[in-house]
């Protein structure tokens, strides 16, 4: 028997290594990742030169604890990371994850508002379908039913109002206006901060916004005094074929971007809040402390992870490369979506990827979920690793399979990933 608690009953193959955009388990099957585990592996797996910087500091310093020390090289990341996002004034909050990341970015902004005087707000809007972590604060703000409804006698609905989903049909600003309408519902005075996914994985199959969205979203929550919020974790650090997907619609400056996953692409737990200087500002000339902490916060070994992997991510210039191989793959993606008609949509922005699939009678979702994971399945069985998720139409019903290769994935494993695709959706469908 296996001492190891699984996440559900279904049997996992053992994984022993991987490389590139491969990983191989114990029986020498191999697997090409084309969801980077969850969004996660973006520069793909196996790099000796994370592993020997990662040692280095290891043995150099593991570990100073974040109330008695800063390190250097978390002066040194947060350097490098403020300049990369183009966010020079902006300050990083190093965590371990995504959820905790989202549940710093929560808590700093209600501690925002109670400094500067308004211990009246408290309200965090997000949207339905969201995904924020599985916290339950993070989990509190997110809008997907299937991981959040065994929990809700733990939630207070009334602090997480909920905007809908972006609505492709609508311009922009004139989406972004509906968020207008949630504050006002909410009482304006009573709102902290709006916080979005630019691009949203897990819930909704890649799904953005039209342009110009996010810059008014930012704008009507600075005329309520609320704190915008882009929850980056999935779709930031280049996935989407820019350094930040909020600035894919045109330039706008959150308040705080919350970033994980690719941060260090999955060689350590590294995720992150970057606060601007007015929020840090406000704490540190309030109160004085972010009345907040984990004790693995800013890890050195995961932060230099994370550095390294943001050098090999300019080096490589794998930002340019998501958006190279993510048309290539979205062709692709289109091509099947002609051949097999339960592939109802393929969109996404980069290398963050999806495709709808529903049932071709009616264009619309299938009655019960679980067509996705069976497609994920077979394709695995095939050697492809895919992501599926379901309940973009309401919280239950919709599948869809996300598609996001490490950003240094080759054009020949782009077309192997489409073969085994397509032969997958032939044999689940
Ligand atoms: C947009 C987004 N935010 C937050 C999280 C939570 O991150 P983690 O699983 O690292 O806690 C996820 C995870 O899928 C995510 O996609």
């Amino acid at each position: 028997m296996s001492n190891v608690f699984y996440r559900s009953a279904k049997p996992y193959p053992v994984a022993v290594r991987a490389e590139g955009v491969f990983l191989w388990d114990d029986a020498g099957r191999r697997f090409l990742d084309g969801s980077s585990g969850a969004l996660v592996a973006n520069v793909g797996h196996g790099r000796a030169e994370v592993a020997a910087v990662m040692a280095e500091q290891a043995g150099r310093l593991a570990f100073a604890h974040g109330s008695q020390f800063s390190s250097d090289v978390l002066e040194d990341y947060a350097a490098h990371l403020a300049r990369f996002l183009e966010l020079p004034t902006h300050r990083l909050w190093a965590v371990s994850g995504g959820s905790e990341a989202n549940e710093s970015a929560i808590k700093l902004a209600r501690q925002y508002h109670v400094e500067r005087g308004e211990p009246e707000r408290y309200k965090v809007v997000t949207r339905v379908p969201s995904y924020h972590g599985a916290s339950l604060g993070a989990l509190a703000a997110s809008g997907m039913g299937a991981r959040r409804e065994l929990y809700t006698p733990l939630i207070r609905e009334d602090a997480w109002p909920k905007l809908a989903r972006p609505d492709p049909a609508l311009r922009g600003e004139a989406d972004a206006e509906r968020l207008r309408a949630v504050l006002e519902a909410a009482g304006p005075e009573t709102v902290a901060a709006f916080l979005c996914e630019p691009v949203v994985g897990a819930s909704d199959a890649a799904l953005a916004p039209n342009p110009g969205y996010h810059a008014r979203a930012a704008e009507i929550c600075r005329e309520y005094g609320a704190l915008f919020i882009a929850d980056e974790v999935m779709c930031g650090m280049g996935r989407c074929g820019a350094p930040l997907a909020v600035q894919l619609g045109g330039a706008v400056t959150p308040d705080l971007v919350v970033l994980g996953k690719g941060l260090a692409a999955g060689y350590a737990p590294l995720a992150g809040v970057m606060a601007s200087a007015e929020v840090y500002g406000a704490v540190m000339n309030g109160s004085g402390a972010f009345k907040h902490g984990f004790t693995y916060a800013g890890h050195p070994v995961s932060v230099a992870a994370g550095r390294v992997v943001l050098d090999i991510l300019e080096r490589e210039e794998l930002v340019a490369a998501a958006r190279e191989r993510g048309a290539q793959l979205l062709a692709g993606l289109r091509d099947l979506q002609a051949r097999h008609p339960q592939v109802l949509e393929a969109r996404g922005h980069g290398l963050l990827l999806a495709l709808v699939l529903g049932d071709p009678a009616t264009g619309t979702a299938y009655p019960a979920p679980g067509v996705a994971e069976r497609v994920a399945r077979v394709a695995k069985e095939r050697g492809l690793l895919t992501y599926p998720g379901s309940g973009a139409v309401d919280g239950t019903r919709g599948d869809h399979l996300l598609l996001g290769p490490p950003l240094s994935i080759s054009a020949d494993e782009v077309s192997q990933m489409l073969e085994i695709l397509d032969a997958a959706l032939g044999e689940a469908l």
